[in-house]
């Protein structure tokens, strides 16, 4: 592709064409990109036309036009949300300053770091969900799911654009690893945990979007804030997108428990295995591993990182505009939760090193939403889906490797193994939704373990043909 076709070819707001350097950069990047896309992104249906929305501009227009596109020759844009004038750093030491158009030298490395972080989970979520074409349980849900991936490869394209534009030298090079890295890679994975477990089956899917994906709107909402302008600006266009792989998640297992509810309700029993559906305890399960996987996501509770980065101003709170206190926070405590004597107790610790358990309370609170709106449909059934307690089951942190239950006791390890089958997925489990994974590609048809969504997308009908072979 010539450097004119490419800035043609990319819809942006960056002055792509006026930018020569971006432009060549983008030139070597983009065929592997492409590459990277046939081999390792969705497995089948890259010469289907799928009904996907393209962002072509930033304005209420723009940024959502809806069409059919072969998923290879979708338009994969940079996009900065409107500028902010007069925008000042709004948290940290250097509060009230102008915000940086460019990298300051002092924090380079830094802000490289968080970007390449962020920017690794967005190729690593559409390699886990590779092959779940191949078993969708109708044709909205496929297009849902392609919607994410497209999307999900956007954002790395997001940060490519920063990696590209901001950094030189080694930022094409850690542009280049953003796409030699792979999820689950025995020798080059990617760099967080939850990215590289599988994604095996549908209910792992919406268990996925619900809960891992939201992890992405709370991380970036806090880069959103940043004092480094063009990563707030491009975070906040994200988090557009980000929504809509949440209602991706919300509504598929709210469909879920729809469905088991039905299924409960008609045949008079607690196990709808037989007829097709997925027990609530299985759903619990995945919930249970997905919830406390994702938690992982936000570090330890204490940390020197999150410290320096909000006092230099490159990493907010959730929602820093709306809080009340001076944002600097150096005379602040909060409590986080420690193992102490056997016991789960809390300690007083400072603010500023406790920011990763302030975001992770937040995405606990916001987690909750969804279970509620579930069990609204459960209580009809008399069952309760329920958030495991944040200790359980943790890799990270202070709960790494305790035997905490998912009511949040502290119990032996031999104890706490033995009860594992009745907290996590079991091999039966993931047999059992295995076996109900088979593709439905009729237009308007709902595979029977799950119901149908109460609408279609962009107005269109649950019927509609969102993916034409
Ligand atoms: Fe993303
Ligand atoms: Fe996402």
């Amino acid at each position: 592709m010539t450097t004119v076709e490419l800035s043609e070819r990319i819809p942006n707001n960056v002055n792509l064409s006026g930018d020569r350097k971006l432009q060549r950069a983008l030139e070597s990047w983009q065929p592997r990109f492409l590459d990277w896309w046939r081999q390792l992104g969705p497995a089948d249906y890259q010469d289907s036309e799928v009904y996907l929305r393209t962002a072509v501009s930033v304005g209420r227009e723009g940024w959502a036009n809806f069409g059919y596109v072969k998923m290879p020759d979708y338009r994969w844009g940079i996009f900065l949300a409107d500028a902010e004038p007069g925008r000042t750093v709004g948290f940290g030491d250097r509060i009230g300053e102008p915000v940086w158009q460019d990298v300051p030298g002092e924090v380079r490395a830094d802000l490289r770091r968080l970007i390449v972080v962020q920017g690794d989970t967005e190729p690593a979520s559409v390699e886990q969900q590779r092959y779940l074409g191949a078993t969708a349980p109708s044709l909205y849900d496929l297009r849902n799911l392609f919607q994410v991936n497209v999307e999900e490869a956007r954002h790395l394209w997001a940060m490519v654009y920063l990696l590209h534009r901001y950094f030189g030298r080694d930022g094409r090079d850690e542009a280049d690893e953003l796409l030699e890295r792979h999820s689950g890679d025995a020798d080059n994975p990617r760099i967080l945990g939850a990215f590289n477990e599988r994604t095996p089956d549908w209910l792992s899917f919406y268990m996925f979007t619900y809960f891992t994906d939201r992890d992405g709107k709370f991380q970036l909402a806090s880069l959103a804030e940043s004092g480094f302008d063009p990563l707030a600006r491009t975070c906040q266009f994200m988090l557009k997108e980000e929504a809509h792989h949440m209602f991706v998640g919300a509504g598929g297992v709210g469909r879920v428990v729809q469905r088991t509810a039905e299924l409960m309700k008609e045949h008079d029993t607690t196990d709808v295995e037989p007829y097709g559906g997925i027990n609530v305890d299985t759903i619990q399960r995945y919930l249970n591993h997905h919830f406390s996987v994702s938690l992982d996501l936000f570090g330890a509770e204490t940390s020197t990182n999150a410290a320096n980065y909000f006092a230099a101003g490159l990493k907010g709170r959730f929602q820093e505009k709306d809080r009340t206190d001076d944002h600097r926070l150096h005379d602040q405590t909060v409590s986080v939760p420690v193992l102490e004597g056997g016991d789960i107790t809390e300690r007083q610790v400072p603010s500023l090193s406790a920011l990763n358990t302030t975001l992770r309370d937040d995405y606990v609170e916001d987690s909750a939403k969804g279970l509620e709106r579930w069990n609204r449909t459960l209580a009809e059934v008399g069952e309760q889906l329920r958030l495991p307690h944040v200790g359980f089951n943790r890799g990270v942190g202070v709960f790494a490797g305790a035997p905490v239950t998912p009511d949040g006791r502290l119990v032996p390890h031999a104890e706490w193994r033995e009860s594992l089958p009745l907290w996590l997925p079991t091999d039966r489990d993931r047999a059992h939704v295995a076996s109900l994974m088979r593709p439905v590609s009729e237009p308007g048809k709902m595979a029977a373990w799950v119901a149908p969504p109460s609408s279609g997308i962009h107005a269109k009908p649950v019927e509609f043909e969102y993916v034409r072979a």
